[in-house]
């Protein structure tokens, strides 16, 4: 089987996380995508990284744009984040024919229109279920399980790094910026933690999901945006005495005269399920018309769930998109002989 040849951008923490996974996993990926998948180039400034994370079979490249361009990849993973030259890169591989899967929920939320234009126009894909809630499904949830639904509203615990924060203040009853500092050490918060605190980063999620769930442009700049930094201790121990807890949600409602986008620390009563999701983990609520209440749950962040999410769509770009027919694989792709018979 001709493998689908794939160039990587950035090799973080995410990108060593997905040769992890791709490795692990070969022989499941392989199957349900229907050929294998590989990495073929990494493109990175830090190239000795590169070299430790991709090892020898690898071509290593300081400059992305030899990588976009490359007539021998299939397909572009972006994790280098941010708006800037991550936007350039991401424009140049849909202009040069190139599928593209990305975790960038700021460049999609702020330059998504532009980005989506562009990947149509040329008949390629712009994959991204790990720019939402790390390895939670729930763009596919949206745009597939769901697809049948006028989604009502949705409401989720889209930012670890903020959840963690508020989870610790209540437990251990530690300040504000002591958490925040051990968040960034474990590696929950943005390269910018503002981001993070100041409901930015739940608020790029938000219009991602929005745009989706409701079929309507990105809006970031409609978004109402609130973060965390205004509560203390204090506020979250007297929530508790009511029998609330806080949250900082991200909320995308249908109304008759638009879509409602917001995020703000949000007080709910501690019986609820979302209430009790702890720690950097996250959630999201969405209400369908025909299906009501989904809930879903999972780790928003970190190297391996969020490669869970960028596998997936590699999976997914590589049955459903890639050119040749005699490549595409059937939804359930399974090996009957690996079936137990439980018959007798
Ligand atoms: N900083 C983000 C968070 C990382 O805390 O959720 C995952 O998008």
């Amino acid at each position: 089987m001709k493998p689908i040849n794939v160039g990587l951008l950035g090799i973080g923490t995410v990108g060593g996380g997905t040769f992890t996974v791709l490795k692990r996993n070969e022989e499941e990926i392989t199957r349900r995508a229907g050929r294998p998948i590989r990495i073929t180039t990494v493109a990175d400034k830090n190239l000795a990284l590169a070299r430790e994370v991709a090892g020898d079979d690898v071509r290593l490249t300081d400059d992305a744009f030899s990588v976009v361009t490359d007539p021998e990849i299939d397909i572009v993973i972006e994790l280098i984040g941010g708006y800037g030259v991550a936007r350039e890169l991401v424009l140049k591989a849909i202009e040069n024919g190139k599928h593209v899967v990305t975790a960038n929920k700021a460049l999609l939320a702020v330059h998504g229109n532009e980005i989506f234009a562009a990947a149509q126009e040329k008949g390629v894909m712009v994959a991204f279920e790990a720019a939402v809630a790390g390895g939670i499904p729930i763009i596919k949830a949206l745009r597939e399980g769901l697809s049948a639904n006028r989604i009502q509203w949705l409401a989720g615990i889209i930012n670890g790094t903020t959840n963690f924060i508020l989870s610790e203040m209540r437990d251990r009853g530690l300040p504000f910026a002591e958490v925040l500092k051990e968040a960034q050490a474990l590696g929950y918060a943005e390269a910018d933690p503002t981001f993070d605190i100041e409901g930015v980063d739940a608020a790029h999620k938000a219009t991602i999901m929005s745009a989706i769930a409701f079929g309507i442009p990105m809006q970031f700049d409609k978004a109402h945006i609130e973060g965390i930094t205004k509560l203390e201790s204090i506020d979250i121990s007297y929530a508790e005495q009511l029998g609330y807890r806080i949250k900082l949600l991200g909320i995308a409602k249908k109304r008759d005269d638009g879509v409602e986008l917001r995020v703000h620390p949000t007080l709910i009563p501690e019986k609820r399920l979302i209430a009790n999701v702890e720690g950097p983990m996250n959630a999201v609520l969405v209400q369908g018309d025909a299906v009501g209440a989904t809930l879903y749950y999972g780790k928003g962040a970190g190297a391996e769930p969020t490669a869970s999410a960028v596998i997936a769509d590699l999976v997914d770009v590589t049955r459903l998109h890639t050119a040749d027919p005699e490549h595409r694989v059937p939804h359930l792709a399974f090996q009957p002989d690996q079936v137990q018979d439980l018959s007798v």
